[in-house]
Formats: C-alpha cells, structure tokens, sequence
C-alpha cells in the first residue's frame, strides 16, 4: 500500500526538476497526478518520463487567473477533487544589486511565486478534500537572506511564509493542512543559473563550491530528496503538521 493510494496531487512546475522528481515518487506512492507548467512541449516530456496512466498534464501560466482555475478544473474533471496541492513553480529572477535590479523582472518573480501560490490556494481550496494537504515550495532564502543579490527572489520566499501561515489557519478547520517546504541548494540547472550569477557579481568565485563549504552537509541536495519531504508533508505522515517552515537544506540555516 502506497501512502498516496488513490490522492488526487496538483503539482505545478511539474515539468521541473523538483516537480518532476515529486510526480515520479506520488507516483511510486499510489497518487494520480497532475502536473502544470508553462510549455507543453516540456510537460509532455515530463509524462513520457513518468509513462503512467496516474499522470496527466495541463499547461498553465500559475499567475493567471483563469489559467489557474482551468487547471484546478482540469484536475477535478480527470481525477475528483483534490488531496494534495503542491505549489511549486518557480523562476529565480536576476542576480545583481539592488540598485540595478530590473523592476519588470521583479514583478515577474513576484506573479510567479506569490500570486501563483495564491490563486492556487484561492481556486484550489474549494476544489480540494477535508482532510487535504498544501505545500508551497519555499527555500531557505525564505527563512534568511542571501549575499545581497537575489533580493526579489529572497522577497518572495518570505512572502510565501507569510501565505502559508494564514491558509494553514484558516483551512484547518476543514482540517487541511498548508506548509511551506524550504530546500537549500539543489544540483539542478535552476540553482547553477543563481550560482552563474552570484559567481559574477562576486567578482568571479565558485558560488557552487562556496555554497557546498556553508552547508554542514557539504553538499547540493538531489532533487529526490526534496522530493521525499515533500512526500512527507502531502501524506498522513504528517497529519498533525501544519503551518510551518519544512527546511531541507542540509543543516544551511542552522
Ligand atoms: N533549485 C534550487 O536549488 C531551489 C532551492 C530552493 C527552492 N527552490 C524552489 O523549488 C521550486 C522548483 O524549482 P526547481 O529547482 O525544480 O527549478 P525548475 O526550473 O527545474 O522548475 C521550476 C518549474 O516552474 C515552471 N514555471 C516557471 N514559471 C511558471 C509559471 N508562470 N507558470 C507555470 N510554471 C512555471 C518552469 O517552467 C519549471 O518547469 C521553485 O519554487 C524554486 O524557487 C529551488
């Protein structure tokens, strides 16, 4: 028996990695699964991947509104109403002073991260079970800061805390749970291209290297290891959990 048996589970950036590699073991776990992102093209890579009937895909822009209710709607329509929501799509922004930081770019880290979450929480909520469980995938820059360069990305972070505290209050009486998962460095493209950033404005260093001698573990996690807290907080697991901050980040924010 999986401890996802027969769970309706939204993942959004589901063609990510650390969507991806959540799908892949709700999967494992008994889930039926939808997975949102942007490209199609990608999402259809992500199913193939998976090459199970359990998964089925929808692309989305998640700070639109009415794509968020289609894909919400989409979900209920192919598996019933909803268990698990996991509201993880993401992009980093720009690495770079804050004087210099690119407002447009700011607002698109802010539609994604904090307007994605919320709308998934305002069209998901009344489309899921009593009992269900949130997740939004923070970081641990939403716990802390960083070195001064990602300061829309750190913003949002923050933000997200501050969603999930207020959902996991209010939805508790209908006994849903909402946390906020907050990995550290993962070894995927998504953290290389903040790493490329951080090395650039910190005069040419190894941020990958720099990053893997702060973390007590000393190393980037794999995305399936996110993946499993993540399992954690979707399944009964942690049925007493709720609003608060799950970090997976090796021992970085200790
Ligand atoms: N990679 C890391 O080290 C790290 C660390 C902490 C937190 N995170 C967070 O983990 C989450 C997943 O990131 P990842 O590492 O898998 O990166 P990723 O780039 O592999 O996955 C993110 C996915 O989100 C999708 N996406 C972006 N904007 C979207 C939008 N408007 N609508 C729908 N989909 C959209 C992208 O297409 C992509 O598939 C993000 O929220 C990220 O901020 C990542």
């Amino acid at each position: 028996m999986g401890s996802l048996d027969g769970k309706t589970c939204v993942i959004t950036g589901g063609a990510g990695s650390v969507g991806l590699a959540s799908a892949r073991l709700f999967v494992a776990e008994g889930a039926k699964v939808m997975l949102v992102d942007l490209r199609e093209a990608d999402l259809k890579r992500a199913s193939d991947a998976l090459n199970s009937p359990n998964v089925t895909i929808f692309a989305a822009d998640v700070s639109k509104s009415d794509q968020t209710k289609a894909y919400i709607d989409a979900t209920v329509a192919k598996f019933g109403k909803i268990d698990v929501l996991f509201s993880n799509a993401g992009n980093s922004g720009v690495v770079t002073p804050i004087e210099e930081y690119p407002e447009d770019v700011f607002d698109s880290v802010v539609a994604v991260h904090i307007r994605g979450a919320f709308l998934a929480c305002k069209y998901g909520l009344p489309q899921m079970n009593d009992g269900g469980s949130i997740i939004i995938t923070s970081s641990i820059v939403g716990v802390k800061g960083d070195g001064g360069g990602a300061c829309a990305y750190v913003t949002v972070k923050h933000a997200q805390v501050g969603l999930m505290r207020s959902v996991a209050k209010g939805a508790a009486r209908r006994g849903i749970r909402c946390n906020t998962l907050h990995p550290g460095p993962i070894d995927n493209e998504f953290q290389l291209n903040i790493e490329h950033g951080i090395g650039k404005m910190a005069g040419g260093i190894d941020a990958t290297k720099m990053l893997d001698q702060a973390i007590p573990l000393h190393r980037h996690a794999r995305p399936d290891e996110i993946a499993k807290s993540a399992l954690f907080l979707a399944s009964d697991q942690s049925s007493f959990t709720t609003g608060t901050t799950l970090m997976a980040d090796g021992g970085m924010s200790a």
